[in-house]
């Protein structure tokens, strides 16, 4: 990779050596028993790695959203649950980073980045999944505490983390500018983990409901100290975590080539390795320039999103949406370049294409990523008005007439086939 910095490879030599240490020989055992590997996580604690995102000021590494990248990505090619088990963390703490208040980041961001505390990010409800701004939990003030009192669902990493980011109504009449964010602590009365889902994959890190029972949240712990400010942090976080899901479905695409090429250079069919002939040949180049072209983009992406880009919510979307189909498309070939042994579950090669659908779906389905990128593009294409006078402004005799005259509705083409105005 051609311009990583030094910093940017040491972080990755750091995530590479947890991966093929600690993760690789665990991940089959964990996908099969769907338990949490506390020793993995431990592993990843003491490698330094919850710290990555976390400002310097507040216990972490400063490293930003490209090396919190390049460490999903090397966790996720050895196994794509633990690389969903680290970053949710980024996922869930992002909030805090970007909206808390001083005396929050003071209270959590250091033990999160030593590892001591584990986030979870609880923002979709049964109701409301890629509407997240018609969640309906309410949190409603009682002296100095909220109150909330209703359930959460899809929150990854539930039961493991000790502190969940919950986002809740405090003004249901305001829509999504009613919306605030609580840090909730799994300790406190009212709180329970309620359905534990059985899952097609990432089976080792758990993804549950939460219960909230008239849970007691102080003041303190009202996101940033203000309401109304929910929504917005909550799309925020998730403009700057996106990239991460795509690095997760990076790391999958490129674990999945790599023991496809092993495979294909091994197995002999025809008096020959598989790798010699020409249709593996085609599967294997077509996987590796699709993995390339999702890394160059995640990476961009993410670099984006450290140098504070405007347009690098969109590149975000695009990198989540392209990352994640070619994971799905590669891990499939993956699986047909080991043919029979591929569909069996003694070998990984399964797992890496079990792991990969959810990429396409959480933080965002991929049919959500291309609303975001739509809306983007057409907020950015101010700067494209020079280009008004190269595209069609026809007008027609009649039309343009009843128009002008406020006669269009008898015979006037309505919505898309109306004729543009005269300029
Ligand atoms: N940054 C800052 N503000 C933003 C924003 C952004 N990226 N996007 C929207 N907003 C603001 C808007 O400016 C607007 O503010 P005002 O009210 O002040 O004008 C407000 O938010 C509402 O914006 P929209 O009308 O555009 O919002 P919308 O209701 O149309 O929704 C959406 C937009 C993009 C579809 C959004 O709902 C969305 O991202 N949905 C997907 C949710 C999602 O990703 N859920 C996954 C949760 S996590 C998970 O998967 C589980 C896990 O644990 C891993």
């Amino acid at each position: 990779m051609p311009f990583l910095t030094d910093e940017n490879r040491r972080w990755r030599d750091i995530a590479r050596g947890v991966a093929e240490e600690v993760v690789r020989p665990v991940a089959a055992k964990y996908d099969q028993s769907q338990e949490y590997p506390w020793e993995v996580k431990e592993g990843i604690a003491r490698s330094g790695l919850f710290g990555v995102w976390i400002p310097k000021e507040y216990g972490g590494h400063g490293g930003g959203t490209l090396d919190l990248c390049i460490c999903v990505e090397e966790l996720s090619r050895a196994c794509g649950g633990v690389g969903v088990l680290y970053a949710v963390n980024s996922l869930g703490s992002t909030p805090i980073v970007i909206g808390g208040t001083e005396e929050q980041k003071k209270r959590y961001l250091p033990r999160i980045a030593a590892g001591e505390v584990l986030v979870a990010y609880s923002l979709s409800e049964k109701f409301a999944g890629s509407d997240a701004g018609s969640l309906r939990t309410p949190a409603v003030k009682d002296g100095d505490h909220w109150v909330i009192d209703g359930e959460k669902k899809w929150t990854t990493n539930g039961g493991a983390a000790h502190l969940y980011t919950v986002f809740a109504s405090t003004d249901p009449a305001s829509g999504s500018r009613g919306i605030s964010g609580f840090l909730v602590e799994k300790s406190w009365p009212g709180f329970q983990i309620k359905k534990v889902e059985d899952k097609m994959g990432i089976r080792c890190v758990p993804v549950t409901e939460v219960n909230l029972d008239r849970v007691r949240v102080p003041e303190s712990n009202l996101l940033g100290g203000i309401t109304g400010r929910g929504f917005k942090h909550a799309m925020m976080t998730l403009d700057r975590a996106r990239p991460g899901v795509a690095a997760q479905a990076v790391g999958l695409a490129q674990g999945a080539l790599d023991l496809a090429v092993v495979y294909a250079k091994r197995r002999e069919q025809f008096g020959v390795p598989i790798a010699s002939h020409g249709m593996v040949q085609q599967m294997l180049a077509d996987m590796s320039a699709k993995v390339s072209a999702a890394r160059y983009l995640v990476y961009a992406a993410a670099k984006a999103i450290d140098s504070g880009l405007p347009s690098a919510g969109r590149l975000a979307a695009e990198a989540k949406l392209f990352a994640t189909d070619a994971a799905m498309q590669v891990t499939t070939d993956a699986v047909q370049v080991f043919g029979g042994y591929g569909y069996m579950k003694d070998y990984p090669i399964e797992k890496y294409m079990r792991d990969a659908k959810i990429t396409q779906i959480y933080e965002g389905t991929n049919q959500v990523q291309r609303l975001v990128i739509a809306r983007a593009l057409v907020k950015e294409s101010g700067a494209l008005a020079h280009l008004d006078k190269y595209i069609p402004h026809e007008t027609q005799r009649g039309v343009n007439d009843l128009a002008a005259a406020g006669e269009g509705a008898a015979g006037a083409p309505r919505g898309a086939n109306r004729a543009p105005e005269t300029r």
